[in-house]
C-alpha cells in the first residue's frame, strides 16, 4: 500500500479500517508500552482546565476519549475518518458505560462539522501524517475551541540522538513489521512496515520546530514540546489565543 498524496483520506481509511479489533491491544504491545504514557502525558494538559466539552479528533477506538471522560467532568466527542474505528469505539464507550458523556461522529480533522470556538478542549492523535496540508489542518482544529482552551496532541517522533536513532531505525524497520505481522497478520505488517519510513518523511518535512511554528501561526499560545521515550515521542500543548 503506497501514499496517495493526492487522496489522503482515502489512504487513511483504506490503512486504518481493517485495524480496529485489536487496536489497543496492538498499539500498546508495538509501542512496548509507550502509547498509553503519551496519551496520560497529554491528556494531563487538559485536565486542569476542568473542560465542560472537549473534541478528540482522530479518536480512533475512542481510548482517549475514554480517558479524557474518565479524567476530567467532561462531555466529550470523538471524531474519526474511519468508520470502522468509530464502530469499534461505540463498543468500548457502552462497555464502560459512558454512552452519557462520549459522542463519536464521523468527519474529517480537514473539515470540522462544528462552529467556531464550539469546544472547551481539544485532543488530537496521530493525525498530521495523515493529513495533505498539516497547517491547514491545525488552522481548522484551533478553530473550533474557545479563546483560552487548551489542545494538546502525541504523535511518534525520530529520535533526536545518532545512537537511539539507529535502534529506533532497527526497530521501525525490522521489528515492527515482523511484531506487526506475528501479533496481528497481514494487516497489521502493512501497518508495521508503513510506519517507519512514515515518520521519517514527515519530520524532513516538516521538523518538530516547523511543528511548534504551524501551532503559533494557527491562532495557538504557549506551545509546548515535551520529547518522551528516548525521542520516539512527542506530546505538545497549547491553549487557544485569548480568553
Ligand atoms: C493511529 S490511529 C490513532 C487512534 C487514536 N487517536 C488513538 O490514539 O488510539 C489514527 C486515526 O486517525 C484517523 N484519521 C486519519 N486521518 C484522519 C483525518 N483526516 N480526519 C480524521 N481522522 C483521521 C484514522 O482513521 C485512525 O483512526
Amino acid at each position: 500500500m503506497t501514499q496517495d498524496r493526492h487522496d489522503p483520506n482515502r489512504f487513511a481509511r483504506r490503512l486504518f479500517s481493517p485495524l480496529p479489533d485489536r487496536y489497543e491491544r496492538l498499539a500498546e504491545l508495538l509501542s512496548l508500552g509507550q502509547n498509553s504514557r503519551w496519551r496520560r502525558a497529554m491528556v494531563d494538559h487538559i485536565v486542569p482546565a476542568a473542560p465542560a466539552s472537549v473534541l478528540d479528533v482522530a479518536c480512533g477506538p475512542a481510548g482517549v476519549a475514554l480517558q479524557l471522560a474518565d479524567r476530567t467532568g467532561a462531555g466529550v466527542v470523538g471524531l474519526d475518518l474511519t468508520f470502522e474505528m468509530l464502530e469499534q469505539g461505540t463498543r468500548a464507550v457502552a462497555a464502560q458505560g459512558r454512552a452519557d458523556r462520549v459522542r463519536l461522529v464521523n468527519g474529517r480533522a480537514e473539515q470540522l462539522p462544528f462552529a467556531d470556538a464550539a469546544f472547551d478542549a481539544l485532543t488530537f492523535t496521530y493525525l498530521l501524517r495523515y493529513v495533505d496540508d498539516p497547517e491547514a489542518t491545525l488552522r481548522e482544529v484551533a478553530r473550533v475551541v474557545a479563546p483560552g482552551g487548551p489542545v494538546a496532541s502525541m504523535e511518534f517522533l525520530v529520535p533526536p540522538s545518532r545512537f537511539w536513532r539507529c535502534w529506533w531505525w532497527g526497530f521501525t524497520r525490522l521489528l515492527l513489521p515482523v511484531g506487526g505481522w506475528v501479533t496481528g497478520g497481514r494487516q497489521w505488517w502493512t501497518v508495521g512496515r508503513f510506519l517507519g519510513p512514515n515518520i521519517s518523511s514527515h519530520y524532513r518535512r516538516y521538523p518538530v520546530e516547523w511543528t511548534v511554528g504551524a501551532w503559533e501561526r494557527a491562532g495557538l499560545v504557549d506551545v509546548g514540546v515535551r520529547r518522551m521515550s528516548l525521542g520516539g515521542g512527542l506530546v505538545m500543548w497549547g491553549r487557544r489565543a485569548g480568553g
